[in-house]
């Protein structure tokens, strides 16, 4: 039976990864709002609640139009009474308190610089915030003793904070694959995470690597690594090797948000273009992945993003499909077995959800 409401919001599917979530949307001025909730959930370690406010933020941005009253909001999926509060306060005095005194708040703001540092997560930042050091300059002026990831972080925090735009990662595109044909013809490389989506800029840069022949990607990423220190364009690198045994990490863990792949957090030297620049080159953080060929289509799928769809996509599979999801593998519970695919597009199907394009996977 059709309610006589608005005919889009009968459409709106309450997972994520059922809905097309394009980049550009009508209410920025809602979901921003509601992300500096979440993201402060966060900060405070309480994981149900950012999620919450995540996925009302997600509804949102789906709609195929701007929100102007309550009642365009009847029949959307995943709209919590704390969420409905602050988009009804927006809607009539253009502002939330609560958003406003958030984003004002000490709290907030020294956990948004101290965990804007690459390589400090919440807990590190919570723990210095609660010592009284609110920015990357109180933990230099304090001496505070920090690993080598953090120390690069700090070193180059002014630039990892610019955003990184397309045409920047095109010519990381472009020194990456050089890199990796350098020292294993044949391997494929794709760009991945928010520039895959369609985005215009981004925090870093991220590249999923193959080889058509299996076995021949093992090993890869030191080789690539190498070549790039040896050409002076690796600021700070680390790398992790490939821990993925399909009997030990298969079905038990295959739906956790880590995955075991080679993989590389780094920082590159990106020589600027323009020479009359103040200095020549800037910072900029690039994340490599290695996978095997047979697992290639998994971790495309599960470094595209955004973040959201992911955490849906493992969601529906788990609670609508009795199957187990990760950048590796999907492994359906019922039939005990796992699901080969090559393409996106069959992983899709197996899980019984449209395809959608990763321009639409903004959610
Ligand atoms: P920006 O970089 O801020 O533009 O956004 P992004 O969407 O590219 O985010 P990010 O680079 O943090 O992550 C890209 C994708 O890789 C997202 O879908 C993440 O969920 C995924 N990702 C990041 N880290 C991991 C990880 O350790 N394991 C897996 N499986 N996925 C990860
Ligand atoms: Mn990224
Ligand atoms: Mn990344």
């Amino acid at each position: 039976p059709k309610p006589n409401g608005d005919p889009t919001a009968m459409l709106m599917k309450s997972y994520a990864c059922q809905r097309r979530t394009p980049l550009k949307h009508y209410n920025s001025f809602l979901t921003e709002a509601l992300e500096i909730l979440s993201q402060n959930a966060e900060y405070n370690d309480n994981e149900g609640r950012s999620v919450a406010f995540r996925r009302a933020a997600s509804v949102l941005k789906a709609l195929p139009r701007r929100v102007r009253s309550m009642q365009d909001l009847r029949c959307l999926p995943c709209l919590g009474d704390h969420s409905q509060r602050v988009i009804k306060e927006i809607l009539e005095d253009g502002s939330s308190r609560e958003v406003e005194s958030t984003r004002q708040s000490e709290q907030y703001q020294a956990m948004k610089a101290l965990t804007g540092i690459f390589g400090v997560g919440v807990r590190t930042a919570d723990r210095w915030f609660r010592e009284g050091l609110r920015s990357p300059d109180d933990l230099i002026r304090t001496g505070q003793q920090l690993n080598r990831e953090q120390q690069a972080g700090v070193q180059y925090y002014d630039d990892l904070q610019k955003p990184v735009t397309k045409a920047e990662a095109d010519v990381i595109s472009d020194i990456v694959e050089k890199a990796v044909h350098a020292v294993l013809p044949g391997a494929e490389i794709q760009l991945m995470g928010g520039f895959r989506r369609g985005k215009e800029v981004g925090h870093d840069v991220d590249f999923l690597i193959t080889h058509p022949e299996e076995g021949k990607e093992e090993g890869l990423m030191p080789k690539i690594t190498n070549w790039l220190k040896e050409q002076g364009l690796l600021l700070y690198q680390k790398t992790t090797r490939n821990s993925y045994l399909e009997k030990m990490d298969g079905p038990a863990r295959a739906s956790s948000n880590m995955d075991r792949f080679e993989r590389c957090f780094s920082i590159f030297k990106l020589q600027k273009s323009h020479q009359s620049e103040a200095s020549g080159w800037r910072a900029v953080r690039v994340d490599l992945v290695v996978s095997p060929y047979s697992q290639f289509a998994f971790a495309t799928l599960g470094w595209t993003g955004s973040k959201l769809f992911e955490r849906e996509l493992r969601r529906w599979a788990g609670q609508e499909k009795h199957m187990s999801l990760s950048s590796h593998a999907l492994y359906d519970s019922k039939q005990n077995l796992y699901l080969r695919a090559k393409t996106e597009e069959e992983i899709f199907a197996y899980l019984g959800l449209e395809f959608i394009p990763p321009s639409e996977r903004n959610a």
